[in-house]
């Protein structure tokens, strides 16, 4: 699958001639950028993100446009990453962990224990003071910007075959996780074995039997059709999991600071969309997979955070990392 939707890209690229192609509607005097998304066109960030794309046309005249292309289209998100560095892609959303396999700094928002809620997650990733040198980090190394932050809500278990009410359940069973160091031992911490797998295969694993039991939000639950093939969901809750908008950078420094400055301002609302449309989105999803078969149970959430607890002085090494640590609680207070 990852060949062949790096084929694919490739393609568009041959076919576009780089990054960004010339916008249609204006008589061919913008610039439109390419948007790489893996959610599917019924996801709030799919919504988020179109509308982000409109207002950003609108406000800078068409000068600019921004084309979001759904389904990994564009690549899984590995492959999506590198393209946005290279500018094969102009955009990308991008799950927290594909950032920790560039620069370890990140893995301090990936951890489980790090936000309590989506609000305090969004507050922390969106104060310039505690995330500003994170997010031009990757600047020089990867050619890439970070914008800022969608949240992925609150993450549970769901399985092949029956609900989980304490770690001791998942003994033995494949638990399919994000490409992370860091979430594999999550895996492993709620006592499991970790499978590592990109999210568009991750409906065949768990057809296939390759993994028996995966985690997400259940918005991606739902609309990946997951329920269809793991119908137990257990609300663990682990996670507060986080996506990030990255942008390449020399593509942004071609923008007037005009242009730069409504980007920054149509982003912020369209974060602060997805963020309102996100809690709806989740009790929706939840109708549906019941509709469609799911049942979701509760779980001994105190066993669970206390296998967890451990993960953050295991992980946390450099005085980078302890300071976005300790930023992240204090505004937790
Ligand atoms: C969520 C998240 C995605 C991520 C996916 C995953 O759906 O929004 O960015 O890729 O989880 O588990 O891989």
């Amino acid at each position: 699958l990852a060949a062949t939707a790096l084929a694919g890209a490739a393609a568009l690229t041959l076919t576009a001639c780089g990054g960004a192609g010339t916008a249609g509607g204006d008589g061919g005097s913008g610039t439109t950028m390419r948007l790489a998304l893996n959610q599917t066109e019924e996801h709030p960030s799919y919504t988020a993100l179109e509308n982000f794309g409109e207002r950003f046309s609108e406000t800078t005249g068409g000068r600019w446009a921004i084309d979001v292309f759904p389904n990994e289209t564009l690549g899984a998100q590995q492959e999506a990453l590198q393209l946005v560095g290279d500018g094969t892609v102009d955009m990308a959303i991008v799950s927290g962990t594909q950032l920790e396999n560039l620069n370890e700094d990140f893995l301090v928002f990936n951890l489980p224990e790090v936000f309590d809620s989506v609000e305090h997650q969004m507050s922390v990733v969106h104060d310039e003071k505690i995330v500003g040198d994170l997010y031009a980090s990757l600047e020089e190394s990867n050619g890439v910007t970070v914008l800022g932050g969608l949240t992925q809500g609150s993450r549970s278990i769901y399985t092949t075959s029956g609900p989980v009410e304490t770690p001791a359940d998942l003994a033995g069973q494949k638990l399919r996780v994000q490409e992370s160091d860091l979430h594999v031992a999550m895996a492993e911490a709620m006592g499991a074995s970790a499978t590592p797998m990109a999210f568009g295969e991750l409906y065949t694993g768990l057809q296939s039997g390759v993994v028996d039991a995966a985690e997400n939000n259940e918005v991606s639950y739902f609309t990946q059709k997951h329920f269809e093939v793991a119908p137990y969901w257990s609300s663990t809750n682990h996670l507060v999991g986080l996506d990030y908008l990255v942008v390449n950078t020399d593509r942004l420094a071609e923008m007037s600071q005009e242009d730069r400055a409504a980007l920054d301002a149509e982003w912020t609302a369209a974060h602060e969309e997805h963020t309102e449309l996100w809690a709806s989105a989740t009790e929706d999803a939840i109708a549906e997979a019941e509709a469609g078969g799911a049942t979701f149970s509760e779980v001994d959430e105190e066993a669970f955070s206390a296998a967890l607890e451990p993960l953050a002085d295991q992980f946390i090494e450099s005085d980078t990392q302890q300071t976005l640590f300790d930023a992240a609680r204090a505004a937790a207070e």
